[in-house]
């Protein structure tokens, strides 16, 4: 493949255009560990490995795009949640930001537990033989079925959302002959520094039953009165990819003192509360997340601290981090295709993906960084927009982002901290084949979800 510069675009200070980027970096070859899977590094011939194998032998094998799991890392961040937490907390990896067969059977042996959202992730989690009652099971809208297979597998609590649902799910308990363990999600009127369509716990969004006005007051009491319900504590999420605490403990002391209402009007003390997910990582050099047992010490202070001033027995805390655990675990590896530049803005750089395996981008207008991995290069920094090869110019993968100057077609690039959110929401729009996931580990790499082929797409066309 050619390597020959092509003319590069805009890249003096003076002249780029307005964006979220700072300075170019002084060494593009270096790759921030910050933001890279653990066992990623630039090997002395230039290349990246990840788990011991280059990411050129990684891609001839498996091909572009796809993601690269580095389990290693995974199964490090599972501990350190559970290791921070300990055993008076429990851990549920929320499904959502990436489930599979392999993901299961991790969380299965480095002790956590699952939220699910949905009868898929139930199924999934089912089949790789996730004890239901290391089961959590979420939604706002669980159907029917969904209820009624989730309650007769024994799944360990259902979160419930709404004031129809706290009746759907005793009837339910009920005509199988049972009682259902239930949290309440509570809305604790927390605005969550984060996107608008990720933030979960301002009052006018479809999750959960409000605080405010005695909703949750009211849904306990219903809870309460109904046989086919064990309600075993409270529920609250703020939102996603969070790293102020503070929001956390707005919804911690909010959480106890409805703990402390229900303890005055009905003499119980609630043994639970979940303080759900949504704790930050890094997809930049600019992001600093906190580690697990910071988070872990501050969460168990505040609810220790607000319990003790409310005279309560201290609840066991459960958590729920999805991105946290499997984003940074992950990357995707994009062969470049078409460069653009386009003089006195920036050179669009195409990949063979796009927003089919990262919607977060135009989503959400998330940010990214993004790397050569096939080679290093002294050539000069150059403004850069990653787009896909989708029909839509919205198609953006990183915004803004310094490549070299001599970036040619067929270079490998990769996106890292796409662990979560990718795979999980990734589409088939323009009939795009929907990348594999490859676990790596130890020198040795193994699919785990495997690539969608054009045989796929068809059998679901049935004409
Ligand atoms: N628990 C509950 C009840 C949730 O709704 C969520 C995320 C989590 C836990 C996990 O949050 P995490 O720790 O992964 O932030 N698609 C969006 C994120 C949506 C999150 C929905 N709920 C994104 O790509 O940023």
């Amino acid at each position: 493949m050619s390597r020959s510069a092509h003319p590069a675009g805009p890249r003096h200070a003076d002249v780029l255009p307005e964006g979220h980027y700072t300075a170019p970096p002084t060494d593009l070859n270096v790759l921030d560990e910050k933001v890279w899977a653990r066992t990623v590094t630039r090997n002395e011939d230039g290349a990246v490995s990840v788990g011991g194998i280059e990411v050129t032998r990684l891609a001839e094998e498996f091909g572009t795009p796809a993601y690269f799991l580095d389990e290693d890392d995974f199964r490090a961040r599972c501990r350190a949640w559970s290791d921070a937490f300990g055993k008076d907390a429990d851990v549920f990896y929320a499904g959502k930001a990436f489930l599979s067969r392999a993901v299961v059977r991790w969380l299965k042996e480095e002790g956590l537990n699952l939220d699910v959202c949905s009868g898929g992730e139930l199924t999934t989690a089912l089949d790789a033989g996730m004890p239901a009652e290391r089961i959590a099971f979420h939604g706002n809208n669980k159907s029917e079925e969904e209820i009624e297979r989730a309650v007769r597998v024994g799944v360990g609590r259902i979160v419930l959302d709404s004031f129809q649902e706290i009746v759907r799910v005793a009837h339910i308990a009920q005509r199988q002959g049972k009682r259902q363990r239930v949290q309440i999600r509570v809305t604790v009127g927390v605005e969550a520094h984060t996107h608008e369509f990720i933030a979960t716990a301002h009052e006018d969004q479809k999750f959960g039953i409000a605080l405010a006005g005695g909703q949750a007051a009211e849904a306990v009491r219903r809870a309460l009165r109904l046989d086919g319900l064990e309600l075993i504590g409270i529920h609250s999420h703020i939102g996603s990819q969070i790293f102020d605490m503070a929001g956390f403990e707005v919804s911690a002391r909010r959480v106890v003192q409805l703990l402390a209402e229900v303890r005055d009007e009905h003499g119980i003390e609630l043994p639970e509360i979940d303080l759900g997910g949504g704790l930050g990582i890094a997809y930049t050099s600019d992001d600093d997340p906190r580690e697990p047992h910071d988070i872990a010490k501050a969460l168990s202070e505040i609810v220790t601290r607000e319990c003790e001033a409310a005279n309560l027995r201290t609840p066991r805390i459960s958590v729920e981090p999805g991105r946290a655990i499997v984003g940074p675990t992950a990357f995707t590896l994009y062969e470049v295709g078409t460069i653009k530049p386009l003089e006195g803005l920036r050179t669009y750089v195409s990949v063979d993906g796009g927003m089919s395996d990262n919607i977060r981008t135009a989503l959400y207008d998330a940010e990214y960084s993004v790397a050569l991995v096939s080679r290093t290069s002294d050539a000069e920094p150059m403004l850069t927009r990653v787009v896909g090869k989708h029909c839509e110019s919205g198609d953006i993968v990183v915004k803004d982002a310094f490549l070299p100057a001599d970036l040619a077609p067929g270079d490998l690039i990769a996106v890292p901290a796409t662990g979560a959110y990718c795979r999980s929401m990734a589409s088939n729009y323009n009939h795009a084949l929907r990348p594999p996931v490859v676990a790596v580990k130890d020198g040795e790499a193994r699919v785990i979800v495997r690539r969608e082929t054009e045989e796929d797409l068809l059998r679901l066309d049935v004409g």
